[in-house]
């Protein structure tokens, strides 16, 4: 049973989602030189040659701010909250997102970046920062996917991180999760309102190499399993760049980077607004950052583009 089992949002009015991702918070202060004799070398040249102020903290702040300014009704952080699974960067993370971090009013899947080691996974470092927003009470078992309820609609978290050798980001959901999700879908009939999903990985492809390197190995499973589960709108982050498309009925959303701030028109800090209706997903608003004076400047998205 999840914190949100008692929710008593009506079924008759919009519920607005907010889809937040790859916030990539950076904190190293304090951090011993070796906590990066491991994979996190690869990341630090990473950070120093490119990285280091792609990812303002403080465009972060600023979404929290909106999201409390123009409300909505749960956000939806779909991973790479860090960006080497330190656990200065999870706290600071925690800190940032505290206003909000309530398991009825966010949820969250972990990134690649989140489970960057073996380490971190061992230690399940992620799931002691933020597991609180993903399972509470009697489901105990802390397993993915979680389960979660907003008002009418369903909410399901899958995992494809798991830690690589350097320079490889791909991610896998697996055979065990997919089974879940179709118990899940039986336990709570997926199929009879709205469902959202969320997991980090792309779903679309992006050429061979990228795909070796940074895809989702199991992605035309996971795309069918999620459509067979009833799952109507599915979202994910990884590819910093937003991308749309539909899989069936299924609609599959990338926000792209939540606080990349870059000049490209394209590669702007971004979140997403999803107006959730009795009849299902009624728009798409995109929310693009500005800079401080201006804030976000929001925009309805036009229709998926034709897959
Ligand atoms: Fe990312
Ligand atoms: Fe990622």
């Amino acid at each position: 049973m999840s914190a949100t089992a008692d929710d008593t949002r009506p079924a008759d009015r919009t519920l607005v989602f907010a889809h937040v991702s790859d916030v990539h918070v950076l904190d190293l202060v304090g951090v011993s030189m070796s906590r990066f004799l491991n994979k996190r070398l690869s990341g630090l040249l990473n950070l120093a040659s490119k990285r280091r102020n792609a990812h303002p903290v403080a465009i972060l702040e600023a979404i929290v701010d909106d999201v409390i300014a123009r409300p909505v009704d749960h956000v939806l952080l779909t991973g790479d909250l860090t960006n080497l699974a330190l656990p200065t960067e999870f706290r600071r993370a925690r800190a940032v997102l505290d206003p909000i971090a309530r398991p009825d009013r966010l949820s969250v899947v972990p990134g690649n970046h989140d489970i960057y080691t073996r380490g971190a996974a061992r230690d399940r470092r992620f799931e002691s920062f933020f597991g609180d927003l993903m399972w509470t009470g009697a489901d105990s078992a802390q397993t993915y996917p979680w389960y979660k309820r907003v008002g009418p609609v369903h909410l399901v978290g899958l995992c494809s991180a798991e830690p690589r050798l350097p320079l490889i980001a791909t991610g896998r959901v697996g055979d065990r999760q997919l089974q879940r999700l179709t118990a899940l879908a039986s336990t709570h009939d997926l199929h009879g309102e709205f469902t959202i999903a969320m997991v980090h990985h792309n779903l679309h492809a992006r050429g061979l190499r990228k795909d070796l390197m940074h895809g989702m190995q199991d992605r035309a499973r996971v795309l069918d399993a999620c459509a067979e589960a009833g799952v109507d709108l599915l979202l994910h982050g990884h590819t910093h760049v937003a991308n749309r498309f539909r899989h069936g009925s299924m609609r599959v959303v990338g926000s792209g980077s939540s606080t990349w701030d870059a000049e490209h028109p394209d590669h702007r800090a971004r979140y997403n607004r999803y107006h959730v209706g009795p009849a299902g997903l009624e728009r798409i608003e995109v929310c693009i950052w500005d800079g401080p004076d201006r804030g976000f400047v929001t925009s309805e998205l036009p229709e998926d583009p034709p897959s």
